[in-house]
């Protein structure tokens, strides 16, 4: 199997690799970040790709990425929408608010994983505590902090990311 990736990403994965002169296993979560920042995802191919770069077993590169919810094994919207259900925020009304996304965006299927739009311009998911409790219901948009967010201000951030 061969992967065809951008010069820059190559780069900028050779670059990261060097920060570990004791052990290329310790630029496997590096390497996988700068890999979903380009694809957004992590495919068979890439857990191939990656332990061969740091003379792994693909095995070693599959564990971290079941591991850690950030890496995603399929591929997401546009806006990657995440509202936080733990306790302040569910009391808050985070159910209704991540019913509110589900409504507007058309998103059906299981709640306990990312659920996308038809049209593939959202993914919605439910996420554990964002540290900001205070402040619930607790949304992410794709990097952006969101706190107070109803029913009415999700509406309005589905207008802001088109
Ligand atoms: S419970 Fe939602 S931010 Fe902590």
């Amino acid at each position: 199997m061969s992967v065809s990736l951008p010069a820059e990403l190559e780069k900028k994965i050779d670059e990261v690799i060097t920060h570990y002169p004791v052990s290329k296993r310790s630029a496997s979560l590096p390497v996988l970040h700068l890999w979903q920042e380009q694809f957004g995802f992590i495919s068979d191919e890439a857990i191939e790709f990656i332990a061969k770069k740091l003379d792994l077993q693909p095995v070693h590169i599959l564990e971290l990425v079941t591991f850690y919810p950030m890496f995603r094994r399929e591929a997401i919207g546009k806006h990657h929408i995440k509202v936080c259900r733990t306790l302040s925020c569910a009391l808050g009304g985070a159910h209704e608010t991540h019913a509110c996304f589900k409504k507007q965006t058309g998103a059906q299927g299981d709640d306990h994983g990312p659920i996308s739009s038809p049209d593939g311009k959202y993914t919605i998911e439910y996420v554990e505590c964002l540290a900001a409790c205070g402040t619930a219901p607790v949304v992410m948009v794709n990097d952006d902090f969101y706190e107070n967010v109803g029913p009415q201000k999700a509406g309005e951030l589905l207008n802001k990311y088109k």
